[in-house]
This record gives structure tokens, C-alpha cells and sequence, in this order.
């Protein structure tokens, strides 16, 4: 009998745990996000703000979801606004985009990230700072983008050297950021859009299940 309602009881918790969360407006949110804790897994938390689906910083800061991409780990995130005739990023007082080193999700190496208004300082890195780096592209193309023009500014593009959870702005540094996903060579510059990874977001529902059905059998 203790035996019996000790499988229920794990049969129910293990259930429980593997519910996707509902749509947070017209969003899918696939397995194992989570949007509260009442489904998902707490680990990978997104945020359903008034039915938009938002992505959550280290120190706070919201990011539009914009696409999910289960099936490849992926998904694409809005970079900060920079308010009209300003070359700020609107995270620029909380140092720009931080994750957890713990966190499950990274910044994917398929970003090009532009930097903008920055000092001189940044000239001894080995960002591509020229006078046709694709930032330039950005700041004439596109009208978010258009007060930042004549700042000095640089692109790179994200890979595995340098850090996965950070893209650090700041006063005294660079004072804006945005970033284009999978762009390539003589594409036109868009929006901003940022690409994140999700450790462990393929889905494992399947795997779960066969663990539930070994467990009963034993
Ligand atoms: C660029 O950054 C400096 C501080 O580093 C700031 O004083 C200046 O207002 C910024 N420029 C624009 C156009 O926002
Ligand atoms: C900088 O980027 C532009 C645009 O992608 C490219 O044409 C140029 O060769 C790059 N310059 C350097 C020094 O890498
Ligand atoms: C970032 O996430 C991807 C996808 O899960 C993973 O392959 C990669 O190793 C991660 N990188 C870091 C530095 O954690």
C-alpha cells in the first residue's frame, strides 16, 4: 500500500514537472521554459509580461522574445532600445546584458555585435573599428540607430573566445550595443535582433518518459 501510493506520488510529481507552460500571448512556450512554477523547469525561466514573453538578465533587465527555435536550442531576443537621439542602450545603467555564468543560456556565437559612442580605448582591441565596420551600416540605415552616427563605433563578431554571457557598455566606455543575427557579407542591415542559446532546451520530454516507465517497471 505505502509502495503504491509512493509510485502515485512520483508518477504525479514527475507529470507535474513536464508540463510546457500555456502561450504567453500568441507565444509557444516550448518545454523546458518557464514561465511560473507550476510548469516548465524552474532553471530555465522566461517572464509572460502582460502576454509578451520576455527574457530576464542577471541584474533584471527584460528583453522581448522575439522567436523560439526549440529544436535547435535557439532563441532571438531584441536588444535594448536606444531612445531616439541618444546613444544610449537602455540597459546602459545596469552595465548592458549580463547572464549567469550558472545560466543555462549563453549568447550564441552567431551575433554581430556592434558597439557604439565608444572611446578611444577600444582601438587597442581587435574589434573592427574601420570606417566601413558594419556599426556604420547601422547607424545610417537604420533610424534607431541614427543617433549614434559620428560616434565612434565597432563590430565583432561573437564566437567562442570571448565571453558567452556578457556584452558589456558603459560611460566612459562604449555607451551602446545591438547586435544582428546571422548576418551575412552583403546583407542589409536590419533591426537588431540577438540570438541566445539554451543549454538543455532540446527536448527532453521523450527521455523523461522512458525514465518514468523504467522507474514503475522497477
Ligand atoms: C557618448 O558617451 C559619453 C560618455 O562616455 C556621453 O557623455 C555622450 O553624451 C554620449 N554621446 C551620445 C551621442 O549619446
Ligand atoms: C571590417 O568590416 C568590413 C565590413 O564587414 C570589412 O569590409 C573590412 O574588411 C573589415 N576590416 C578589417 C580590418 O577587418
Ligand atoms: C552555449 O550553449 C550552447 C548550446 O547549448 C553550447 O553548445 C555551448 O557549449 C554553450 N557555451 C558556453 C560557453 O557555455
Amino acid at each position: 500500500m505505502v509502495l503504491v501510493i509512493f509510485v502515485i506520488l512520483t508518477l504525479v510529481t514527475y507529470v507535474s514537472a513536464l508540463d510546457a507552460c500555456p502561450k504567453c500571448g500568441s507565444m509557444e512556450v516550448p518545454y523546458p521554459l518557464s514561465t511560473d512554477d507550476n510548469c516548465g523547469v524552474p532553471r530555465y525561466r522566461v517572464i509572460c509580461n502582460n502576454d509578451i514573453l520576455q527574457f530576464e538578465s542577471t541584474v533584471g533587465f527584460h528583453y522581448k522574445i522575439l522567436s523560439i527555435n526549440p529544436s535547435v536550442n535557439k532563441f532571438v531576443i531584441s536588444p535594448p532600445l536606444i531612445p531616439k537621439n541618444t546613444c544610449y542602450a537602455s540597459d546602459l545603467s545596469l552595465g548592458g546584458l549580463k547572464l549567469d555564468d550558472n545560466s543555462p543560456f549563453n549568447i550564441s556565437t552567431h551575433n554581430t555585435v556592434m558597439l557604439f559612442n565608444c572611446t578611444e580605448n577600444i582601438l587597442l582591441s581587435p574589434l573592427n573599428c574601420s570606417s566601413n565596420s558594419l556599426c556604420r551600416h547601422f547607424e545610417e540605415k537604420v533610424e534607431e540607430g541614427s543617433g549614434c552616427r559620428g560616434t565612434l563605433c565597432c563590430h565583432f563578431l561573437k564566437d567562442s573566445a570571448m565571453t558567452q554571457h556578457r556584452i558589456r557598455v558603459r560611460v566612459g566606455g562604449c555607451t551602446a550595443y545591438t547586435s544582428v543575427v546571422d548576418m551575412k557579407s552583403g546583407d542589409d542591415i536590419d533591426d537588431g535582433t540577438m540570438a541566445l542559446s539554451c543549454n538543455g532546451c532540446l527536448p527532453t520530454k521523450f527521455e523523461n518518459l522512458c525514465f518514468l516507465y523504467m522507474f514503475v517497471c522497477v
